[in-house]
């Protein structure tokens, strides 16, 4: 386990509380919250909510769809596939803070019977060959080294004709990234593929890459966007939850980084 990752996204304390207390501040109550009120937390990556029905649609699920998240952090995104799809989502993630808040969100909004989430690593999964229908990660790859790993283990535990979804945060053609970012404080555990090195990985992990989309335009808009509600009213509990004090940094960066094209935002949608 890589422990520079799993400090990077710890915070201090118990995560589900201050993400409880949060809510209770604002006056929310956890007990009568909807998936959606999470969102300004629980879906960690850029274009939040629309960006992961975006990919459930691609992955052409249904309710009886045995779904694998991979690097599901609070679990966001697989209780937006869970929620809205109806089908079973098991997430893993290498920080066991965020799987033990992600098994607590889902008990709030009432959904643990269709979601479960385990600890471990993308690039060694603990489950047999073919065990999913469909998988699909967010956000994950840019702290992973060994990328042939990763997507070699999802093509392994994925059906034969099921669907991979891939959004990622790739290396743009406009120079190194400004740190902090949401991933990586310094450059020691970002590890960013390019455009053209994802498709050889994928395709070298035995995927047929049936979609590629470029969000980064969107991704700009989408920062804007997010820029004027929070000066209208401020979301109740956000990543600085997690991120702490660095987390304002990390959003003017990210700003900067898609503006200068150091970074990329880009799906793909492939098939086993
Ligand atoms: C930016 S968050 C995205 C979380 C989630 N996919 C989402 O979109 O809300 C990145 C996540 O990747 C996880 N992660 C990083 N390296 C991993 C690895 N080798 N195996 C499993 N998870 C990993 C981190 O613990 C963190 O939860």
């Amino acid at each position: 386990m890589d422990d520079g990752i799993v400090r990077h996204y710890s915070g201090d304390g118990d995560l589900a509380d201050a993400i409880s207390e949060a809510l209770k501040r604002a006056g929310k109550d956890p007990a009568s919250l909807t998936a959606a009120d999470l969102a300004s937390v629980d879906e960690f990556h850029i274009r939040g909510r629309k960006a992961t029905l975006e990919l459930a649609s691609a992955m052409a699920l249904t309710a009886g769809s045995q779904v694998l998240d991979i690097g599901s952090g609070l679990g966001g995104p697989a209780r937006t596939l869970a929620e809205s799809i109806g089908c079973h989502v098991t997430g893993i993630d290498l920080t066991p803070a965020f799987c033990a808040a992600a098994a607590a969100l889902s008990r709030w909004v009432g959904l643990s019977d269709r979601v479960d989430f385990r600890v471990g690593d993308a690039t060694a999964l603990p489950f047999d060959a073919a065990s999913f229908d469909a998988a699909m990660t967010v956000h994950v790859a840019m702290n992973i080294a060994r990328k042939d790993r990763m997507y070699a283990e999802a093509r392994r535990v994925l059906r034969p004709g099921g669907r991979f979804a891939v959004y990622d945060v790739l290396q743009g053609e406009g120079g190194a990234v400004n740190y902090p970012v949401p991933w990586a404080r310094d450059p020691s555990i970002s590890h960013l593929a390019t455009p053209a090195q994802m498709e050889v990985l994928l395709a070298d992990a035995g995927f047929k890459i049936l979609a590629i989309e470029d969000s980064t335009e969107a991704s700009q808009t989408w920062f804007q966007d997010m820029a004027a509600r929070m000066s209208a009213q401020a979301p109740a509990v956000t990543f600085q939850a997690f991120l702490g004090n660095d987390f304002p940094a990390m959003g003017r960066n990210q700003v900067i980084n898609l503006r200068e094209r150091r970074i990329r935002t880009v799906s793909y949608i492939c098939e086993a």
